[in-house]
């Protein structure tokens, strides 16, 4: 304790403290659940998290959420096309706080926060895009009557589909569907942007694509065949002429929008044949409300998504969606929109809850879950439940660890001086 002078010395062990105190948060990125410095651009969440807060669920500590799926293809390889699950966001182009490439202020509604190309990076495979002829050009746009307006144009379509061919050039692995619904009436106008964009020459052609319910093709054959680039049309006419499948020969869809997150029910689309129709080998379940909304989104993308995952397979005769669609993909109170992925991939490709607990290359259905990862989302009234909550009790620990280790040593060094 010689020579330990309070007033002069005091600052310094302060240092000294958070000195290490930071030297322990840095060396632990933060896992799922934990939480995180939502203020900072490096949160410190690791990879395929960002930090993030769903006050709509009554969640106001920032937590690591995840915003990417599992590889469905990780645990998996081969299977057929139809038997994979994968992400897709419903007006994937309709940009929070974007300007129209026109000037115009946009006033129509925006359902993502995330470039195309962000999105293709986190995993996101399934795109819905809004086609209409527009300035002598295709553009992204939303609807009034089926036409396009200065105030509703996004972009033109073009650039999206470059953004798409950069990724597609850059993953040789990766498969990447496209859903359009369909406003061009311009002869060829579809082609023609396809063509200029560089993509035709990934194109999945129609003939290859199963009308009776049989199996899509593999996975790897898609790979090889270099098809990576599966396109639906909202217009029939647009398969004979254009050679674009018309998506309802192809693919059952729930209903979209408020009359779609009625708990308990999942019918189809009006323009799609019911849900259990077995003659059309792919299924998509929408799940965002009529109008988009960000706040609401991370409580809609966790648990009540899951509930409506599992009403939607048993509507659809016992089959798990191929593709599920929400607004604010990123959005969620625990595992969202990437987990509900998961969790249709694991009864798709290995016969497990999720496609974490796939053993790879083991018989279907032999399952290694782990203690608690992935961790359950966090329901809204966790804060009264945690201490029966292994999730919930993780969170804090790694921060006191951090403390008290840093008052540990702080402790020594300030003794042995
Ligand atoms: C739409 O934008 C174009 C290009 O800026 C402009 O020439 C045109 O007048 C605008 N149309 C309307 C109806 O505002
Ligand atoms: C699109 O590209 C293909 C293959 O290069 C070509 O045969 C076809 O004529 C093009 N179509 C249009 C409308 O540009
Ligand atoms: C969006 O959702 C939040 C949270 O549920 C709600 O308070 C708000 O009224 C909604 N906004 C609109 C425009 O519906
Ligand atoms: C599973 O099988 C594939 C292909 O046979 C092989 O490349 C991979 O290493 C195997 N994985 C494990 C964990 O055994």
């Amino acid at each position: 304790m010689k020579g330990f002078n309070p007033s002069t010395n005091l600052s310094f062990f302060l240092q000294l403290f958070l000195i290490t105190v930071h030297l322990f948060s840095w060396s632990s990125s933060l896992k799922i659940g934990e939480t995180c410095s939502s203020s900072s651009s490096n949160s410190g969440c690791d990879s395929g998290l960002t930090c993030q807060t769903c006050a709509a669920n009554g969640n106001t500590r920032p937590r690591c959420t995840r915003i990417q799926p599992l590889n469905p293809t990780s645990k998996e390889k081969g299977l057929p096309f139809n038997q994979y699950s994968w992400l897709t966001t419903h007006n994937s182009y309709a940009l929070k706080g974007a300007k129209s490439e026109i000037g115009s202020v946009i006033v129509a509604p925006t359902n993502q926060e995330d470039s195309i190309t962000n999105q293709l990076q986190n995993g996101v495979r399934g795109l819905m895009l809004d086609m209409y002829d527009f300035n002598g050009d295709i553009w992204l746009c939303h609807s009034f009557n089926g036409q396009c307006f200065n105030v509703t144009a996004f972009q033109p379509a073009i650039n999206v589909l470059k953004e798409i061919q950069a990724f597609l050039e850059a993953n040789p692995s990766e498969i990447i569907t496209i859903f359009i619904e369909d406003y061009v009436v311009s002869p060829q106008g579809l082609t023609k942007v396809f063509n200029a964009s560089g993509l035709s020459k990934y194109w999945f052609p129609v003939s290859k694509m199963p009308k009776n319910g049989e199996d899509w093709p593999t996975v790897d054959d898609m790979v090889k065949q270099n098809e990576r680039l599966v396109v639906f049309t909202s217009k029939s006419a647009k398969e004979a002429s254009e050679g674009i499948a018309y998506q309802w020969r192809y693919v059952v869809e729930n209903q979209y929008g408020d009359d779609g997150m009625k708990a308990g029910s999942c019918p189809n689309r009006a323009e799609s044949s019911p849900m259990d129709t077995k003659t059309r080998s792919l299924v998509l379940q929408n799940y965002f409300p009529t109008n988009p909304n960000e706040t609401a989104a991370c409580a809609e993308n966790s648990a009540p998504l899951v509930s409506m995952l599992n009403t939607c397979q048993r509507a659809a005769g016992n089959r798990w969606p191929n593709f599920i669609a929400v607004d604010f993909y990123q959005r969620s109170d625990g595992g969202g929109a990437p987990e509900a992925v998961d969790i249709a991939n694991g009864h798709l490709t290995c016969g497990c809850d999720n496609v974490a607990y796939c053993k790879a290359n083991a018989t279907f259905g032999t399952c290694e879950v782990p203690p608690i990862s992935p961790p359950p989302p966090a329901a809204a009234t966790q804060s009264t439940t945690l201490s029966n909550s292994n999730f919930a009790n993780m969170d804090a620990r790694p921060v006191q660890l951090r403390w008290m280790l840093a008052t540990i040593l702080t402790t020594i060094l300030l003794f042995r001086s």
